[in-house]
């Protein structure tokens, strides 16, 4: 079978994240690796902190074999990688996805795709202009096991149609986790709007399609600079189904991470919280659906997975996300943080 190589850009928490999932992959290997900072290229990653899952970072990386790079544009220029796979701060991922396409490389990039609109129509752009490239970003709730699962049980019809849906991720504060404290920093990061709460704006609109308004609200400044640290939306489709999401990262370090959602349904409510995940029926059966497969247990393991395969097969991965749906999610939460900025409903103006 046909190895299928990786350069990676960024080691923090995402990029050791995708590195020790890599490592793990049959017939993945990485390549090379670029970073601003040199202890990093050395496979030293004990300074780096996740605020979920994640690995042991007390143990350095292997880097047998791995070019490394503190010129991630050399990188791209120099290195025969199949895929070119983007985790640095949000800001900097155009730059690098715009040289990688060019060169023509495979892309895969850490979400959110970029801090604005005016990068995100030149990453459209670029990904339009290249034809024969593949494209993925790291909206990895899409493709974790029990949001996946979720939805397929939902598309199914056997639980009936939706009544009203509400998604939550809670994360303790981020201060102090990341490369020059970026997060806290809202021009990079979007505040935790952007950063985290995209996560559940990209499931609302992969499940139920392109909201036309959203009404928000939101506080900045909690444990950022004044970014929005939690964000409250009512998105509009027009139906009458009341469909919301919460997300922040206001909570002091020791609290649990949640992300949890609760989808009632005609016949039945799917839900996953604390208690777990499960499909309560109306008759006051209780299910716990399979999840999938147990050997790829988060979203990352399954979006990396399948993203390698569909370059070994030079097949147009599809399966979870198309450019498209990416750009469309990322445009919702923009008129998110307009609409808790404004405290006004905002129309979603799609491109
Ligand atoms: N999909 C998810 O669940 C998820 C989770 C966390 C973070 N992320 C995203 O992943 C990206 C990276 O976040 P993180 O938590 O790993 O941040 P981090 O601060 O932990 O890591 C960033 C890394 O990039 C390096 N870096 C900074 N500027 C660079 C540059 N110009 N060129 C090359 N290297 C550079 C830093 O030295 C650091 O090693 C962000 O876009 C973030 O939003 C996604």
């Amino acid at each position: 079978m046909k190895e299928v190589k990786v350069g990676l850009i960024g080691l923090g928490f995402m990029g050791s994240t995708h590195f020790r999932i890599y490592k793990d992959l049959p017939n993945v290997s990485i390549v090379a690796l670029a970073d601003v900072d040199p202890v990093k290229l050395t496979g030293d990653v004990s300074k780096v902190i996740g605020n979920i899952g994640g690995g042991d970072n007390s143990i350095p990386l292997d880097m047998t074999g791995i070019a490394t790079y503190t010129d991630a544009f050399e990188m791209i220029a120099n290195t025969d990688a199949d895929i070119i796979d983007i985790c640095v701060p949000t800001p900097f991922h155009s730059q690098y996805l715009l040289a990688a396409l060019k060169a023509g490389k495979n892309v895969f990039c850490e979400k959110p795709l970029c801090r604005n609109l005016e990068q995100l129509a030149e990453i459209r752009n670029a990904v339009k202009a290249a034809n024969g490239r593949f494209f993925n970003t790291g909206m990895c709730v899409r493709a974790w096991p029990e949001y996946d699962t979720a939805k397929n049980i939902i598309d199914s019809g056997a639980v009936g149609e939706v009544k009203s849906a509400l998604f939550r991720r809670l994360s303790p504060s981020v201060d102090g986790n990341a490369w020059q404290n970026w997060f806290m920093n809202e021009e990079m990061s979007g505040g935790a709007a952007l950063d985290l709460h995209l996560h559940d704006t990209d499931f609302v609109c992969h499940m139920f399609g392109r909201p036309q308004a959203v009404s928000s609200f939101g506080v900045r400044g909690v444990t950022s600079d004044n970014g929005i640290d939690h964000i409250m939306t009512a998105y509009d489709f027009g139906n009458g189904k009341l469909i919301t999401a919460e997300g922040g990262w206001c909570a002091p370090g020791n609290v649990p991470f949640e992300m949890s959602f609760q989808i009632v349904c005609e016949k039945a409510t799917v839900k996953l919280d604390g208690a777990g995940f499960h499909v309560y029926w109306n008759d006051g059966k209780i299910e716990t659906p399979d999840t999938g497969d147990a050997s790829l247990p988060t979203g990352w393991h399954r979006e990396l997975k399948y993203f390698t395969d569909c370059v070994r097969d030079n097949a147009t991965p599809d399966r979870w996300q198309t450019p498209d749906s990416i750009f469309d999610s990322l445009t919702v939460v923009m008129a998110e943080i307009e609409s808790a900025t404004t405290k006004k409903t905002v129309e979603v103006k799609y491109v």
